[in-house]
């Protein structure tokens, strides 16, 4: 992408002035509240409020974000919630993080069709979650969206196909009186390319 995604989020950061943590996403916490901590990666993560409310629960979390500007905003809601979240700024299309060591991994609102779905496969243990949320193309359609280009936003179906190493736990797409989304659930496999195996986060806790 990126220089220009680099200025632009962080031209967009700069004058946002976010006095208070805005609000985890609720689908996440209803998708994640089940589950036992344990690390959670989140990739492109702007505020970091998604972040911060999963470390609030026990998750050991690492972030990812292009704008360091939107990451230091982050940081200071982190410090006042007082909750530890290792911020990451990076571009998606240089980070390489650890293989195979979250057990949860989420986005949302962002879609990357180019790297996204094997750095996501990748960081994913066997077994481990994937909780991912963003538009899809009805969305450009509302008059108050800001979304112009269709590149960005996702076709009827397509979400579940960007994972052939996850197998869909639930999939939706929703019409939300703010937002028309994709919603997927899906579990990382045994078998990703490049990826060894190893026992599930889930199945070591039984
Ligand atoms: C629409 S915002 C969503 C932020 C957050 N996930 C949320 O739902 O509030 C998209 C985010 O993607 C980040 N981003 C855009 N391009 C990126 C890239 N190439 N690498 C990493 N992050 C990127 C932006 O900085 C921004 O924070």
């Amino acid at each position: 992408m990126s220089s220009s995604d680099l200025e632009r989020w962080n031209a967009k950061y700069a004058q946002a002035r976010s006095a208070s943590l805005p609000a985890a996403d609720n689908w996440l916490i209803d998708q994640v509240s089940p589950l036992r901590p344990g690390r959670a990666l989140e990739f492109a993560c702007g505020f970091g409020q998604n972040a911060i409310w999963l470390a609030r629960q026990g998750w050991q979390v690492d972030a990812v974000d292009i704008s360091p500007v939107g990451l230091s905003h982050a940081g200071h809601l982190a410090r006042a919630a007082e909750v530890e979240v290792n911020w990451i700024a990076a571009d998606l299309d240089e980070f390489t993080g650890d293989a195979e060591v979250y057990d949860l991994v989420v986005v949302f609102r962002f879609l990357d069709r180019a790297r996204l779905p094997a750095q996501i496969e990748r960081a994913l243990k066997a077994g481990g979650r994937l909780v991912y949320e963003t538009f899809t193309v009805r969305h450009l359609a509302r008059p108050e969206s800001h979304m112009k280009n269709p590149a960005f936003a996702l076709q009827p179906g397509e979400l579940p196909t960007l994972f052939p190493g996850c197998d869909p736990l639930s999939y939706a797409e929703c019409s939300l009186p703010d937002r028309d989304v994709a919603r997927l659930v899906a579990e990382r496999g045994r078998k990703v390319e490049g990826v060894k195996e190893s026992k599930s986060h889930y199945e070591r806790r039984q």
